[in-house]
């Protein structure tokens, strides 16, 4: 924690004004674009070396300070994609005989890097499924790092942190959390004795699909090792990107106040709909982690999954006669957007393997946006004819 002012101000706060704006006559009230590679130095005398590449550009520190005070972190540094941001974290956590714990139920991309690429690199994964449970069976004296999303995709399943902080910290192991589906706004994860927060920026950070950014925060020691890290391998965030994910980060607060009411209407008003078998959402008492997520979660977020009667081609349908919603991957944007898992996220699996994962085909994931709650349901409504 910074011990800083900023810990005293609200999320909605915090977006708009960062913690170090400056108040001068004649400074602008919006940072400028700093869209250089690099800046004049000549020899040691002149300060820090600053390039763009080492994280150093104006706009880079600026949204990287705003998304440590939003996480309430030490430190944070935002990279040029959520799948750079866990890497450079792994890589700064991780030597080559490490051993990593982590969830299998994580973004597909961030199961490949653990299950494919780190085994190269020596460091191998075990994956524990939460609903078994085993965590502590699975970990190792070289365990460096446990890794969990929170909440997970699709299911919207919300795994409880703290205890796995406490076995993982009698231990000496670092506890990552990719926390993209909740946003700092909805899930303040350090404050569970998290130590790293993974976000991929690219979704409600940025917040109009219109980016692709990451952020990773903690400790300033951690952080400037994964700096570092992204000095050599490379993933830095391109300065007009830094201050367009700066622009969304503005109205983060408002926006995703908004994306948790229209979800939660959406939610119920499906659950009422006799077409659908299954409704998915941390917010509804039918939730098998509802308790919890009300314990952890300052909002239930905008994600939803519906699985309709009828299975893929019920889906396949419905998604054909939207009008509004946009069939596309991705989340977290201000508009609506909707897809199939088994067609994303999931294809890489049998349809048995997804059905035991909760996600049988049928299975629609709705990243529900900010328009009006009655024009999205109206459309969901003709959609499911
Ligand atoms: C939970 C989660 N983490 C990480 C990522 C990767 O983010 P990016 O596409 O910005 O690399 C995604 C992307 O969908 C995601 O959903």
């Amino acid at each position: 924690m910074s011990g800083s002012s900023s810990e005293r101000l609200g999320p909605a706060t915090l977006g708009v004004h960062g913690v170090d704006e400056a108040r001068i006559p004649g400074a602008p009230v919006v940072p400028p674009i700093t869209q250089s590679a690099t800046f004049h130095w000549a020899c040691p005398d002149d300060g820090e070396l600053l390039y763009s590449r080492y994280g150093n550009n104006p706009n880079q520190l600026q949204v990287s300070s705003k998304i440590a005070a939003l996480e309430g972190a030490e430190a944070s540094v935002a990279l040029a994609s959520g799948m750079g941001a866990t890497a450079m974290a792994l890589l700064a956590l991780t030597r080559s005989g490490d051993h990593i714990v982590a969830s299998s139920r994580l973004y597909g991309a961030t199961h490949a890097l653990l299950a494919h690429e780190f085994p190269r690199r020596g460091v191998n994964t075990t994956f524990v499924d939460p609903d078994v449970g085993g965590w502590k069976e699975a970990m190792r004296p070289n365990t460096r790092v446990l890794f969990i999303e929170l909440p997970v995709n699709p299911t919207l399943r919300i795994l409880d942190p703290r205890p796995l902080v406490d076995v993982a910290h009698e231990r000496g192991i670092t506890v990552v959390c990719d926390a993209t589906f909740a946003s700092p706004v909805n899930f303040r994860a350090l404050s569970f004795g998290i130590d790293v927060v993974i976000q991929s920026a690219t979704k409600y950070l940025g917040g109009h699909s219109d980016v692709i950014a990451g952020a990773v925060s903690g400790t300033r020691a951690f952080v400037e090792e994964a700096t570092r890290m992204s000095r050599l391998y490379g993933p830095s965030l391109d300065p007009h990107t830094a201050w367009l994910l700066d622009r969304g980060i503005r109205t983060l607060d408002v926006r995703v106040q908004r994306h948790n009411e229209n979800a939660l209407a959406v939610a119920r008003w499906f659950e009422a709909r006799p077409e659908v078998r299954r409704v998915l959402y941390p917010g509804l008492p039918s939730h098998p982690d509802h308790d919890l997520a009300r314990e952890l979660l300052s909002g239930f977020g905008g994600m939803v999954g519906v699985v309709l009667d009828g299975g893929g081609e019920a889906a396949d349908r419905f998604m054909s006669r939207l009008r509004l919603a946009i069939a596309a991957p991705s989340l977290g944007g201000v508009e609506t957007l909707v897809s199939q898992p088994r067609w994303t996220s999931h294809a890489g699996l049998t349809a048995e393997q997804r059905e035991a994962q909760g996600i049988p085909d049928g299975f629609v994931r709705l990243s529900i946006g900010v328009e009006n709650a009655e024009d999205l349901i109206a459309d969901f409504d003709q959609a499911l004819g």
